[in-house]
């Protein structure tokens, strides 16, 4: 089974701050950090710390040499990045003292997927091969299609939520992997119950994972519900966090552990991601994750 990861690659622009700044206000800024990033580009390298053989499919930039860069020292496979014209994605992230983030994006080349690039990806992946993907890239809904038909394993992490998702068919996806945010804008219901209730009304197909912060995260499928609790630690930096635990739980789910074991192995791995600075920087690799769970 191959493993692609189709998905952002960003220069994020790290802030460190006070607070997160407010409407009309100036805040100066306790420094500044520039690291590779993406939702996509973090989730590769996460399922490739996990121990998974990985391709990333995404855009950069012209200045994007480090982004791809990144990709290959860390074991990922990039025979499908391409450069386009333009800049690369990047983002503005602030972090505070409590290690909360906020993050600007700007999509650049991230926005400049077409249909034939998306074919030619495809066309090296088919039945029972896994695709991942976030929601920092165009065409979702075209690579939604086009992997469905064939006969793709979907993961979703419908991560930032926007309207590009209102047009994709979710009935085809076969995991879902997203916070409470995600959740109530995906059922438009405030609880976790209620989130886990539509989501099995409404995609009976899919199982999914629901991120819950310092309450732990759960997990459902046609035998249930699972509940997950955090490994306590004190925050530095939530970025990449989400992204750590994306990549930890398809990677252990891939390696035959139960639903059960991914969700302690990923939340243990995005505990240790949330200790560090940066993205890329904070994932750790599963030796680590491993011996701290001993
Ligand atoms: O999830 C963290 C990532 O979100 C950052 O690396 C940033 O690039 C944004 O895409």
């Amino acid at each position: 089974m191959k493993v692609l990861s189709f998905g952002s690659l960003n220069i994020d622009y790290v802030y460190a701050v006070d607070h997160i700044i407010l409407p009309g206000e100036t805040e100066d800024t306790g420094g500044r950090e520039i690291h590779c990033g993406g939702k996509g580009l973090n989730q590769s390298i996460a399922l490739s710390r996990a121990g998974v053989k990985v391709m990333h499919a995404g855009l950069v930039g012209e200045e994007g040499d480090a982004l791809i860069q990144q990709c290959a020292q860390n074991g990922v496979d990039t025979r499908f990045i391409r450069k386009v014209p333009g800049p690369s994605g990047h983002t503005v992230i602030q972090v505070d003292k409590k290690g909360q983030n906020s993050i600007l994006l700007f999509g650049g080349a991230n926005r400049q997927m077409t249909p034939d690039y998306i074919d030619e990806v495809l066309s090296a992946f088919g039945e029972g091969d896994l695709i991942l993907f976030q929601n920092e890239i165009n065409l979702l809904d075209e690579i939604i299609e086009r992997a469905y038909a064939k006969k793709m394993c979907i993961v979703l992490n419908p991560s930032p939520y926007d309207d590009a998702l209102s047009v994709c068919d979710l009935n085809k996806i076969s995991y879902f992997i997203m916070n409470e945010l995600e959740g109530e804008a995906i059922s438009k219901e405030k609880t976790p119950e209620g989130m886990l209730s539509f989501m099995k009304e409404h995609y009976p197909q899919a199982r999914t994972v629901l991120t819950l912060g310092c309450d732990g995260s759960m997990y459902q499928d046609a035998d249930g519900i699972l509940q997950q609790g955090i490994y306590e630690v004190k925050a530095l930096d939530t970025t990449a966090a989400g992204d750590t635990f994306t990549g930890y739980f398809i990677a252990s789910i891939l390696k035959g552990r139960s639903p059960k074991e991914a969700l302690r192995i990923a939340a243990k791995a995005s505990s240790i991601a949330v200790t560090r600075h940066g993205a890329i920087d904070s994932i750790p690799v599963l030796s680590e994750v491993s011996s701290s769970m001993l």
